[in-house]
């Protein structure tokens, strides 16, 4: 039975765990309760937040409007050949997915083990890791359309992914609420260690040929060791996006900065490591009230306990003018700020 509830905090709802509330909170666990939250007014009346993990938001003040967490489960495999089709429910905890298909030897996500969030939200912001993005293996989404309660389907080409970046972000921001999730996975991986701390890890494990389970193991090692656990330090994973620029730019800023960690891209563009030009600025590990970056991965913003979202806020902004005033580079923020 579909329940509304009024006033409730969001602490429980947000991996930054910031303490606001949201006047309106319904959870869902099918369509059918999405279809029976449509008809009812509050979801045509009020503004609509829908939440997977609440992994990629930082709440800055309480939420006047209707919350919607999403809870659609299941997961169901099918096979053709080498090919598996997998679908898993919006609402599926993303590890639990992963962990699901590495059980199973369905080879593609292994490279993306502990992720926080949920499947829903994974093509949202094309979630990558180690070498790998949601893209690479995305078959399909369904989609119910928030003004008039259709379901669609989107496609790989629909989806426009790019580094951090979908159709759901952008044109259709706001429109729709994904409720299941199909990839292509295959029977037969093709071992993706390209990126080098996993290779350093397998050499360091002496495994010389791995299977899925050992990449998603050396990979799950690397995570924890490098990033905060968000059940017991509250944060959204990278705060802000490896900023990507143009190679005449990068030519006036390795001048001055001969180290400066860099990456080519496929597009001919250079990505800088968004942590190591806030490390350079002094910010690495750094506690600012209660908040501060993470010791181990500047990128990282945290909550020490009771922080607020303006003061987490607060040190983005100073840190976004600190690298610019130091590199000329504008840091843009991957967490989604309310
Ligand atoms: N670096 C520093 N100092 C730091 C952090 C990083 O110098 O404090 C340098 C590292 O030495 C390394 C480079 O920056 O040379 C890249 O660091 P890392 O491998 O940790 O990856 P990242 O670029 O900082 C990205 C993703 C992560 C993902 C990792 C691994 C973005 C915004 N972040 O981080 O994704 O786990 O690569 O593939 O693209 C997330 O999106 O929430 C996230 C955690």
């Amino acid at each position: 039975m579909l329940q509304i509830q009024e006033n409730i905090s969001l602490k429980p709802y947000n991996s930054f765990g910031i303490d606001v509330k949201a006047s309106h909170f319904a959870e869902i666990f099918s369509e059918d309760d999405l279809k029976t939250l449509f008809a009812t007014d509050l979801f045509k009346t009020q503004k609509l937040l829908i939440l997977g993990g609440g992994s990629n938001i930082l709440f800055t003040r309480d939420y006047n409007g209707l919350v919607v967490k999403l809870s659609i489960k299941g997961i169901e495999a099918q096979i053709n050949g080498d090919e598996v089709l997998v679908k898993a429910g919006a609402g599926e905890v993303w590890n639990d997915f992963v962990n699901y298909c590495v059980d199973n030897n369905y080879a593609g996500v292994e490279n993306l083990s502990l992720i926080p969030g949920t499947v829903g939200a994974s093509p949202v912001q094309n979630i990558g890791a180690y070498g790998i993005e949601l893209k690479d293996v995305f078959e399909s989404c369904t989609a119910f359309k928030i003004d008039t309660g259709e379901i669609k389907i989107f496609n790989y080409h629909d989806c426009h992914f790019d580094y951090r970046e979908s159709i759901f972000k952008s044109e259709l921001k706001g429109q729709y609420i994904i409720t299941s999730v199909t990839f292509r996975l295959s029977t037969i991986p093709s071992i993706n260690t390209s990126y080098g701390a996993i290779e350093a890890e397998l050499r360091l494990r002496g495994i010389i040929e791995p299977n899925i389970a050992d990449v998603s193991a050396a990979v799950a090692h690397i995570r924890t060791s490098k990033l905060p656990d968000p059940s017991t330090i509250g944060n959204a994973g990278s705060f802000f996006k490896n900023p990507i620029i143009e190679k005449y730019e990068f030519a006036d800023i390795v001048a001055k900065h001969p180290d400066i960690v860099h990456f080519s891209t496929t597009d001919g563009k250079i990505k800088l490591a968004a942590g190591w030009l806030i490390e350079q600025c002094g910010w690495k590990g750094k506690i600012v009230g209660q908040t501060g970056t993470w010791k181990n991965q500047a990128l990282v913003l945290v909550n020490h306990g009771a922080a607020t979202g303006l003061e987490v806020y607060d040190l983005s902004a100073q840190i976004i003018d600190s690298v610019k005033s130091t590199f000329e580079v504008t840091l843009e923020r991957e967490v989604n700020i309310l």
